[in-house]
């Protein structure tokens, strides 16, 4: 016989026997927003009252366990019940709980599992510690209860990696008690009465004592200070897990205060602003409708975008058609594909096993009648619009009727290739960044006459290929070109204005970028900007001052950075060294162009850098080349190497707001008046307080 009762909405209690389950259902990921905090103290108060179960089973409803605390809740005001007290009534209950965990228990979710007095997982699941993802820390005991079950060092490296831990490593370091397959209530049930047959162990994790570790906690400290010294979270993590040897009452106390600092802060909000950014940046209409079928890739061009774009497609289970023109480039083509493979294999990325199969998928052609039955073609040879008209001509006469063809193009006007074709309909823009197979951003470049079918493909396809699909216009450089080629003058104009290269890379590695402008000009080498300015020469504004004096000179010697060894700087195996012979560059170019070089602070370096990438990003928003702020914010992180905790240039402009930027501008506009030009959409939301927040809100 069982009977249910609802506590409220989100949570009920079934009888069967002398056991009560506990059932959490709150769609879609059963988050621990206030509904389920009351009821879960609710349920357990009341059947300790009672006092007539003798076991009681937590489980949840749908696809997962609970994934953690409600991020929609942060930020906002705090309705009680804390998760910390519901989970010290939890474990202070006089009669055995214990948790049954499937799909992901993550942050909120495994804090819950660890309050209950065993765990049983169901197989497939994972469990793990993301805060640190969000800026913040395990803020429910997690700091606590983790040592207490796994060690210090085991709980350390999750709640600093955040990592999804597989079930089988989790019962191997003492996380779950049990693995069983199954219907989670059904499992529930069948734990809470081996429980009170006795064979099921239970035990509360706050009479666990501690193993102390101070070794282990000085080691990461400082690790993390010569690592992660810009970051918040992660040193507050460490600072919690030391108290773990403390009674649980006073360690709990340390945690929550570490919690609370971590949520106040910047980091914390541009990191969720990532989070929920990442999921809302797709979430559009445009993506929603129909899309074709596709699982047969076309892909012209073996080189180093295309190698990329036809493993991610393999990766993604889709049949790859590569066509080149001559044997040794496919040879070429066919080698990185499979190093690429490999290079999956040994990131975990591909199981060995599948390795063979997944290449077996791979078929390859010089003639381009091979394309004739693919249901998409991704044509990704090198920038020349004449080259790639021809290209789209022939596949207009060779593709299926319905096959979608797309243009790598990093910068070409995406309509002027649609209108060589008979189908400008089935033509779209799929811009990959490199290396094509591990970066998650993909630009889908929307053309005048691109059908919506089509466009709804570009974002299936994103998905299946586990990127970030972003809508973009068309225009010059698409989102993130367009503003790279904005803003990267300002680091040039720096080092010509008194700055070194040097410095500007180290304010800008301050800021949280991994790698500063000149050195990732180094690694993605020198002769592309080049070409690009030589292209650009005859259009170049008069008006414009010109920015890269000192980077022809670079490459007039053949330095192309870190493939020729040499560019900004100097590589000799490990060793990064500056290159003098710039600074020499650097100083007659300041002579002939009559600058006094003045002293630069990092502060202000990273100003005028953001300014400038912000003032082009407001105007591609402005221009509708991107829909939203949030838009852009995404292109950077993903596409970028943009520091994830500052949320994006446009979340980050928020921090700094629209009338502090446009005052900015104007002050740097009294130097030069051609660069420094304030946007139309920065000057109305300074005049009308609104922020790029409210634009994503609005729509
Ligand atoms: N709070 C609120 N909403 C959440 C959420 C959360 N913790 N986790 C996911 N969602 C929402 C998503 O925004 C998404 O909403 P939309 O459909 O409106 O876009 C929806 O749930 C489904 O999420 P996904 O699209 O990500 O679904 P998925 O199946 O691909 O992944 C998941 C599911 C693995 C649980 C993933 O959503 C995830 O990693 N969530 C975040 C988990 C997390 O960081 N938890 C820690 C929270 S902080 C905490 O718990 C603090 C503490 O110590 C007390």
């Amino acid at each position: 016989m069982s009977d249910t009762i609802a506590i409220n909405d989100k949570i009920s209690i079934e009888r069967v026997g002398d056991v009560a389950l506990i059932r959490i259902d709150n769609p879609p990921v059963n988050a621990t927003g206030q509904a389920v905090r009351q009821g879960l103290q609710d349920a357990i108060t009341q059947i300790n009252a009672e006092g007539t179960a003798k076991a009681v089973a937590i489980y949840a409803a749908g696809r997962t366990f609970v994934a953690g605390a409600d991020i929609r809740e942060f930020g906002k005001p705090f309705v009680p019940p804390a998760l910390p007290d519901v989970f010290n009534i939890i474990e202070a209950s006089a009669i055995p709980v214990i948790s049954v965990l499937h799909g992901t228990a993550l942050g909120g979710g495994l804090e819950l599992g660890l309050s209950t007095h065993a765990r049983i997982g169901i197989e497939g699941l994972r469990v793990g510690l993301p805060e640190i993802l969000l800026g913040l820390l395990p803020g429910a005991g997690g700091t606590q209860r983790m040592p207490r079950l796994t060690g210090v060092p085991f709980a350390l490296e999750m709640i600093l990696s955040g990592r999804q831990v597989p079930a089988k490593e989790a019962l191997e370091a003492g996380i779950i008690d049990r693995l069983e397959s199954g219907d989670p209530r059904e499992v529930a049930l069948k734990a809470a009465q081996d429980v009170i047959a006795g064979t099921l162990k239970t035990r509360r994790t706050d009479q666990i004592a501690v193993v102390p570790d101070q070794a282990a906690l000085d080691q990461t400290a400082a690790h993390l200070k010569k690592t992660q010294s810009h970051l918040y979270s992660p040193h507050k993590c460490v600072e919690a897990v030391a108290a773990a040897v403390l009674p649980m009452a006073e360690g709990l106390k340390i945690e929550r205060a570490a919690f609370m600092d971590c949520m106040n802060t910047p980091q914390r909000a541009g990191l969720i602003h990532a989070f929920f950014g990442e999921r809302a940046v797709s979430n559009i209409p445009e993506a929603k409708g129909p899309a074709r079928d596709i699982t047969h890739v076309g892909v012209i061009g073996g080189g180093t975008m295309g190698s990329g774009i036809a493993t991610a497609c393999l990766l993604a289970g889709l049949r790859v058609t590569l066509v080149e023109v001559a044997q040794d480039g496919l040879d070429r083509g066919i080698a990185t594909i499979t190093g690429n493979l490999d290079g999956a294999v040994k990131r975990g990325k591909l199981k060995a096993d599948k390795r063979d199969s997944t290449l077996a998928m791979l078929t390859t052609s010089l003639d381009m009648g091979a394309l004739a039955d693919v249901d998409l073609v991704i044509e990704a040879v090198f920038e020349d619009m004449g080259v790639k008209k021809d290209i789209f001509g022939k596949l207009d006469a060779i593709c299926k009727p319905g096959a979608i063809l797309a243009s790598n193009t990093s910068y070409l006007d995406i309509n002027e290739i649609a209108a060589v074709t008979s189908r400008p309909q089935d033509v779209i823009g799929l811009h990959f960044f490199s290396p094509a197979h591990v970066m998650r951003l993909l630009e889908i470049v929307v053309a005048d006459k691109t059908a919506p079918d089509v466009v709804a493909s570009g974002f299936a396809l994103a998905k299946k290929l586990g990127k970030v699909g972003v809508r973009a216009g068309v225009c010059d450089g698409f989102i993130g070109n367009r503003i790279l080629a904005h803003y990267s003058k300002t680091a040039s104009y720096l080092v010509l204005d008194g700055a070194t290269p040097q410095q500007v890379d180290s304010a800008l590695e301050g800021f949280g970028f991994a790698m500063g402008p000149h050195k990732v000009g180094d690694l993605a080498g020198l002769d592309i900007g080049w070409m690009t300015r030589k292209r650009k020469a005859a259009t170049r504004d008069p008006k414009e001052r010109y920015a890269g004096a000192v980077a022809d000179r670079i490459c007039e010697e053949g330095w192309f950075g870190r493939k020729t060894g040499k560019g900004y700087y100097v590589y000799e195996g490990k060793d990064i060294t500056p290159n003098l012979a710039v600074d020499r560059f650097i100083a007659e170019e300041r002579e002939k162009a009559g600058i006094t070089p003045r002293p630069f602070t990092d502060q202000e370096i990273v100003d005028r850098y953001m300014t400038a990438m912000i003032s082009e990003a407001a105007r591609v928003v402005e221009d509708g080349t991107a829909r939203r702020p949030l838009d852009v914010d995404m292109v950077f992180l993903f596409g970028y190497g943009f520091p994830r905790h500052r949320g994006g240039p446009l979340h980050y402009a928020d921090t700094i707001g629209a009338a502090a930027l446009v005052a900015r501008i104007k002050d740097y506009a009294k130097e030069d008046a051609t660069y420094w030009q304030v946007p139309a959409l920065l000057e109305k939301m300074a005049a009308n307080g609104t922020s790029f927040a409210d634009m994503n809100k609005e729509a």
